[in-house]
């Protein structure tokens, strides 16, 4: 069966990621349709918009994109690509598993949690306006509809894993109202599922737990801001950003992820680690129906990591994005 599948490459590394990507399923023997799309500065160039409305309509089309990092400007320019597809598309929950892989020097080999975050809400909505100059006015809208869904999806993941425990970070002793409702709407949601632990632990505690004793957390439930700050610092616990897949998921659709950026400072440079973008290559393998060659890709992504003679540098090897790409193909023959 042939499955047809959106693509943006992406801004800096996500270009390079991508094609290594790209070539690894293929290898795996999963036939694709790619449809190519830009999307930020690029898109804005050619055609004068950064989400252009053809790939808004492939992504509903296909309901399935793989996607590179794209850059949004510091302070100035266009609002973030990243925020406005997860918006458009309604990819209401982000789902970023930890685990820690064979031969990579890091803090905790033996972790493996999973972030769910809230990706529609908080803060991280952008939502800011000058109220009068020198002072500007930042919205954090929480609301019980997009609280609960997440919470549900969050459980139902944890049902359907075996996972036996979530934790719901916020700040509900300060931000009473906004952090209070997503609390309450976690604590409503668990009655439902009596066989998963529900517990909760204000954000600045949690990252300190989770940098002494991160064994002690299962999956961890987050609204937006916070799940992105605690994705990357969860990151840095099993040897950095280059490892660490994402999956953004709606009613409609599904687009898949790292949770790194574009890495400007690496960029053009071919040696970028693909391993986060594979590892949401995988997850989204596993979403279309593609089980087997899922797990055959994955068994030679530990098998190049466990033989350890070809790694990028980003984890203390030496191999160039395209040559790691090469020993995960030659490990699928
Ligand atoms: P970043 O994740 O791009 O880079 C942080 C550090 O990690 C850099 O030193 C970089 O070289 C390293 N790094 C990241 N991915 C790597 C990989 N695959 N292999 C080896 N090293 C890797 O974060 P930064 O610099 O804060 O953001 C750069 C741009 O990316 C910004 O414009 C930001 O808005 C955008 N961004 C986009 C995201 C997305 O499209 N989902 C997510 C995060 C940031």
């Amino acid at each position: 069966m042939q499955h047809r599948i959106t693509l943006i490459p992406g801004d800096g590394i996500g270009p390079e990621v991508a094609s290594s990507v790209v070539r690894i399923i293929e290898a795996a023997g999963v036939d694709v349709a790619w449809e190519t799309h830009y999307a930020g500065a690029q898109a804005l160039e050619k055609f004068g918009e950064t989400l252009p409305k053809e790939l808004l309509d492939s992504i509903t089309r296909n309901k399935v994109a793989l996607k590179g990092p794209v850059t949004t400007p510091i302070g100035k320019g266009f609002t973030s690509v990243n925020v406005g597809l997860r918006k458009a598309l309604d990819l209401y929950a982000n789902l970023r598993p930890i685990r820690a892989l064979p031969n990579v020097p890091c803090r905790y080999p033996e972790l493996s949690l999973v972030i769910v975050r809230e990706n529609t809400e908080s803060l991280y909505a952008g939502l800011e306006h000058v109220v009068v100059p020198g002072v500007v006015e930042s919205l954090k809208i929480i609301t019980e509809k997009a609280s609960t869904r997440i919470a549900r999806f969050a459980f139902e993941y944890s049902r359907r894993e075996g996972r036996k425990k979530i934790t719901c970070g916020h700040k509900a002793n300060i931000m009473k109202l906004s952090d209070g409702l997503f609390l309450d709407c976690f604590r409503n949601v668990a009655k439902e599922y009596p066989e998963i632990e529900a517990d909760d632990k204000i954000i600045d505690n949690a990252c300190m737990q989770l940098v002494m004793r991160p064994e002690q957390f299962d999956v961890m439930l987050l609204e937006n801001l916070y799940g992105d700050i605690v994705s990357d610092l969860c990151a840095g616990l099993i040897g950095g950003l280059g490892l660490v897949p994402g999956a953004n998921i709606g009613e409609k659709g599904a687009m898949f992820e790292a949770v790194h950026g574009s890495a400007p400072d690496i960029a053009g440079q071919g040696i970028a680690n693909p391993t986060a973008l594979l590892q949401s290559g995988i997850l989204m393998l596993r979403h279309i129906g593609e089980r087997e060659a899922a797990d055959r890709t994955e068994n030679a992504l530990f098998k190049v990591f466990e033989e350890g003679r070809v790694l990028t540098r980003d984890i203390g090897g030496t191999a160039r994005t395209a040559e790691f790409a090469d020993a995960i193909i030659q490990q699928m023959r």
